[in-house]
């Protein structure tokens, strides 16, 4: 047995019900999605186990993981700022948005602030290319977008959510 079924026995044993035997890769989904849970991202070891109790290579489950914004190979801010820089929101301006929104927080794109409350990443398209700049937040298991953005908008709304931290 590995160290996730360890922690999560019953719920990937009633995930995998859920499939034929000879399809089983695709609860892949779904199990990257508990491995996830805990820390925020998806370990190495993780994408092992998963490949391992789906009878596939270690390369397919790093491939979804790589192609959906909402997994994550690497450690990241409570909030996960994620800013589409995809073709037409860059015609849009959004790399200058995130050019400068980085500036502003004193973060690379890709870095975690130094008091981890929030990571800025470039992202491909969140279907609202109509609407940029725009990005959408991973935070405390909630997703939200927000659209139409100039720098002091977005900064305001990043300022909001440092301070609900530190109150905490
Ligand atoms: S290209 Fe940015 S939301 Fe579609």
């Amino acid at each position: 047995m590995t160290a996730l079924q360890d922690k999560h026995e019953k719920e990937i044993k009633h995930i995998l019900a859920k499939y034929p035997t000879d399809e089983k890769r695709s609860a892949v989904m779904p199990l990257l999605y508990i491995a996830q849970r805990k820390a925020g991202y998806v370990t190495k070891q993780d994408m092992l186990e998963i490949a391992e109790l789906l009878s596939i290579s270690t390369t397919e489950v790093a491939s979804i993981v790589g192609f959906y914004t909402l997994y994550h190979d690497k450690s990241g801010g409570k909030y996960r700022i994620q800013v589409c820089n995809d073709l037409p929101c860059a015609l849009r301006g959004s790399g200058q948005f995130l050019e400068e929104l980085c500036e502003n927080l004193g973060v690379q794109v890709g870095e975690t602030s130094s008091d981890g409350i929030l990571s800025v990443e470039a992202v491909m398209c969140l279907a609202a290319c109509d609407k940029a700049p725009m990005f959408q937040v991973q935070s405390h298991s909630d997703i939200s977008y927000h659209e139409n953005q100039t720098v002091e908008s977005a900064l305001q709304t990043i300022e909001k959510w440092r301070a609900e931290e530190t109150d905490k």
